[in-house]
């Protein structure tokens, strides 16, 4: 059996500029974890053109959701941004990532630190009941450059409270934390910044942060998570390496495409 199987775009829908996701059909053997990512792509020149894209939807959907930019010279994004309902899509059978909750300690609060497309897992994240019964507070930030890129706020914000299973539990646990880096918004600054000054934790009314109760799991560009675990390291928190279990876990944006 092929690795890389073929699905058909469903919809499609575009944030902004620079921004779109879009939802595929699903083989029902296709089989991934929340926050896995997998190779994703179209056939050019009779070859498959494939990037890694992290899976936005929920693995008990029965349609498969990726989140992208569009890069105006980007190999793949470039012909990506123009698909349309009924095109075909390659999908490798194969997803894969660290972005899992049963990679990280038990702890009381998962901090979910996404810049950008980083976005993506972390939406398949919060829309796993289980989540929940595994953390009393689930803080999902969003750090962007510009309002028009706060992609998913109506899921977040209105839909999943809303949920007719997990709901109240989305209600009690779920916050979130959009930040805008280049125009006016109600938070502002870069995420490193906020919490290091301390800013995001008491805008949200959670204490400082802890090692013994704290975990992250954060996914942005090679800067943002290269200061990002600085910052960590620099008060004690322990990146889980080699299989052994540590405080937070790591995974690049997939942006170069
Ligand atoms: P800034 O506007 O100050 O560069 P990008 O689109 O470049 O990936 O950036 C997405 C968001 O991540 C922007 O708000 C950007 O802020 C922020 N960012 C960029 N580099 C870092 C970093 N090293 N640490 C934290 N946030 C960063």
């Amino acid at each position: 059996m092929s690795n890389i199987i073929s699905e058909r775009v469903t919809s499609v829908h575009h944030w902004n500029d620079t921004l779109f996701s879009f939802k595929t059909s699903r083989d029902p053997s296709f089989r991934f974890a929340n926050g896995h990512f997998t190779m994703i792509g179209l056939e050019r020149e009779g070859r498959p053109l494939m990037r890694a894209y992290s899976i936005v939807s929920a693995n008990y959907e029965d349609q498969l959701e990726f989140f992208s930019i569009k890069v105006p010279d980007g190999p793949l994004t470039s012909e990506l941004q123009k698909i349309r309902v009924g095109d075909e899509i390659l999908i490798s059978r194969k997803p894969t990532g660290t972005l899992v909750a049963d990679n990280v300690l038990p702890g009381r609060n998962l901090y979910l630190l996404s810049t950008g497309t980083g976005l993506a897992p972390f939406i398949s994240i919060i829309k796993d009941p289980d989540i929940y019964d595994r953390f009393d507070k689930i803080i999902l930030t969003h750090g962007v450059r510009y309002t028009s890129e706060l992609a998913y706020q109506e899921l977040i914000q209105q839909q999943l409270p809303e949920h007719e299973y997990f709901g109240e539990q989305v209600r009690e646990k779920l916050i979130y934390y959009p930040t805008v880096t280049r125009e006016a918004h109600h938070y502002q600054g870069r995420l490193t910044d906020l919490i290091d000054s301390g800013k995001l934790m008491s805008d949200i009314g959670l204490p400082p942060l802890n090692p013994e109760h704290d975990r992250f799991m954060l996914c942005g560009s090679p800067a943002m998570l290269k200061d990002s675990c600085a910052l960590l390291d620099g008060l004690g928190f322990r990146e889980t390496r080699k299989g052994i279990h540590g405080h937070y876990v790591i995974e690049r944006a997939f942006v170069e495409h």
